[in-house]
């Protein structure tokens, strides 16, 4: 696969610059793409974007909007001039909290001079079937759960759906649902997938039972995702970006983890 070290996201989870300096030094010449999300934005703000633009790095901006039109408007327009590459909104907020994104996306392109991606969430990837039944639709008892298969995937191409009307660039979804999505909406509609594990154990089916009650003793298996893939899994199904959080920032040696990710794909 071509070009894929730019395609891996690593995802910045930390609630201070000390230890993301040390990563992008760590990483410097091979990563490319770095992830900012609630915990990093909340505690440094924009210093953060501003940190990883000085290593030459894009900034995919994980805030995850979602609130009336006007407001995610005027978001937007401000992510856009703090720097970031991709901004991402919650598509359950709606086709014209969706459009306004994406007008806000388009007026930071033009002001900024460069391309500025408005991607969607659809559904998280901590949400198992059974959770989105949950949430979602029902309350049910420990029977329903054969009629809950699917249903995280269903949902998540409805809400592509959704970002592909409202003009958006495409969604943040699990792997499970990347082929498709990109198969009914396009190939130029970009899919990022988050939930990558080197060893991608719970498949589906077994997640089911991870979620109800067999986990014992295994305090969040997968470190609360559920619908994982191994990053060649993930780009095999589909997905132009893999966003990788623990599996490199938890490691002993993030250089060798990155190497490791690099490796499964090149070997795949
Ligand atoms: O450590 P891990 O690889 O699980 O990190 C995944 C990252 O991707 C986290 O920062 C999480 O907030 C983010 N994310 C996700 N699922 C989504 C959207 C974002 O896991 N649907």
């Amino acid at each position: 696969m071509k070009n894929f070290k730019e395609k891996i996201i690593i995802a910045l989870d930390y609630g201070d610059l000390k230890p993301v300096k040390e990563l992008l030094e760590n990483l410097k010449g091979r990563a490319f793409f770095y992830k900012i999300g609630f915990e990093l934005f909340t505690s440094c703000g924009a210093r953060s974007v501003d940190l990883v633009k000085d290593y030459g790095c894009k900034v995919f901006l994980d805030l995850k909007y979602h609130d009336i039109p006007n407001t995610v408007y005027k978001a937007v327009k401000s992510a856009g001039k703090l720097g970031a590459d991709i901004i991402n909104v919650h598509a359950s907020g709606g086709l014209d909290m969706m459009k306004a994104a994406k007008t806000a996306g388009e007026e930071a392109s033009y002001a900024a001079g460069r391309r500025i991606d408005i991607i969607a969430v659809t559904v998280l990837t901590s949400l198992s079937d059974t959770d989105v039944k949950h949430v979602f639709y029902n309350n049910m008892g420990e029977k329903g759960l054969e009629e809950a298969d699917g249903i995280a995937s269903g949902l998540a191409l409805h809400l592509a759906e959704l970002a592909k009307i409202s003009g958006l660039d495409g969604v943040v979804c699990s792997g499970h649902e990347s082929l498709k999505i990109k198969n009914i909406f396009g190939q130029d509609f970009k899919t990022v997938t988050p939930g990558i594990r080197m060893k991608a154990k719970a498949k589906n089916a077994d997640v089911h039972a991870l979620s109800h009650g067999e986990t014992e003793g295994l305090k969040e298996p997968n470190g609360g995702q559920k619908r994982i893939m191994t990053p060649s899994e993930a780009f095999k199904a589909g997905a132009d970006y893999i966003v990788v959080g623990r599996e490199i920032t938890g490691a002993e040696n993030p250089a060798d983890a990155l190497a490791n990710v690099h490796a499964d794909i090149e070997k795949s």
